[in-house]
């Protein structure tokens, strides 16, 4: 069984409180490794479609570390779905070095450095830097519980860290190659642009960031099969500012650029933020060079937008 690496110290001063989401004394409950897993009775997702280049062993030996619970990962995948949740971190990863490949980057292996913001209990970040051999992956969540589960329970070489709602990271510019963001921009509306700046001065020159949205291409599907849309309906009457919200609008494009729907009594994110082409394309556009937005590009509903640090002299982004 696995056991919790004991005593390690967390930098949690008390304004933090205010800014962060905080821990609970619940005892984490711990899963058997991936492997364990393997016949579950439920899996939807197909291994062929993961374009795998050594056979599934492999990976799985590379990554011998233990599964989070169902609560310990943000409702991801129902309990008889532990090694589809284990596969859909492999999968985004794959997909990760796939971009790299189609624009001429060196893909996460020894000597890159790679960062996850949101990163939860280390779904795509476990392969980082289990599947990603010498990767230095880095990886922060404004949830201090995720924060300590991947310090209790996987390799240490994982530098992972809490972050609070500010957009201020405490890492050098342009240290990382590649940034991810995976259903947390979907998520941020305070402050978005903030965060964006964040990233661009982080990621090195020519580095990329991948950041997921609910794109146009989610808000043309939404509909009773979509998490995001039934999360919208069950608070239909607590959505601030939306006195006359219909769910006709779902059939209709998007009514503003950027339309977030905000509860205000969620006890976990209060937020579903809504992003078009045309807003990523103006707005991330000055910061970073928008490369290519990939519809249904994670899990075939979120977009998957790519965006470049420009390199040279003064690397300002944006259209003059
Ligand atoms: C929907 S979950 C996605 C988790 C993970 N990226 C994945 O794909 O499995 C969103 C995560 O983003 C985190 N989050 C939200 N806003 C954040 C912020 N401003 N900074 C860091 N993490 C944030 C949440 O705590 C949560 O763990």
């Amino acid at each position: 069984m696995f056991e919790k690496r004991p005593n390690i110290p967390v930098f949690n001063p008390d304004w933090m409180q205010d800014l962060t989401f905080q821990t609970t004394d619940e005892p984490f409950e711990v899963l058997q490794a991936a492997s364990a897993y393997r016949n579950d009775p439920k899996q939807w997702i197909d291994i062929d479609s993961l374009g795998l280049e050594e056979p599934l062993e492999a990976y799985l030996d590379r990554d011998p570390n233990p599964i989070p619970s169902l609560q310990d990962r943000e409702g991801y995948y129902d309990q008889d779905r532990h090694f589809d949740w284990w596969l859909s971190g492999l999968e985004d990863f794959l997909k990760v070095q796939h971009c790299l490949k189609s624009y001429g980057q060196p893909l996460l292996g020894k000597g890159s450095r790679m960062l996850e913001l949101g990163c939860a209990s280390g779904r795509m970040l476990r392969h980082a830097y289990c599947q990603g051999q010498g990767c230095e992956a880095w990886g922060c969540d404004i949830k201090l519980r995720h924060v300590e589960w991947i310090r209790h329970f996987l390799p240490t070489g994982i530098k992972a860290f809490q972050n609070t709602v500010l957009p201020q990271l405490p890492v050098e510019d342009n240290y990382f190659d590649v940034v991810t963001a995976y259903s947390v921009f979907t998520h941020i509306d305070h402050m978005e642009l903030a965060w964006i700046a964040e990233l661009r001065r982080l990621l090195k020159p020519g580095g990329l960031a991948l950041l997921t949205i609910h794109g146009d291409h989610c808000w043309s599907q939404l509909g009773p099969d979509k998490p995001v849309y039934n999360a919208i309906m069950q608070m239909r009457k607590r959505l601030v500012g939306w006195k006359d919200f219909s769910p006709e609008i779902f059939q209709n494009p998007m009514p503003q650029d950027k339309t977030v729907f905000t509860w205000s009594t969620a006890r976990n994110y209060n937020c579903n933020v809504f992003h078009s082409t045309e807003y990523i394309q103006k707005a991330w556009g000055r910061f970073l060079d928008v490369v290519e937005i990939i519809p249904g590009g994670h899990s075939g509903y979120q977009d998957l937008v790519v965006l470049r640090k420009p390199e040279g002299k003064n690397p300002a982004g944006g259209q003059e």
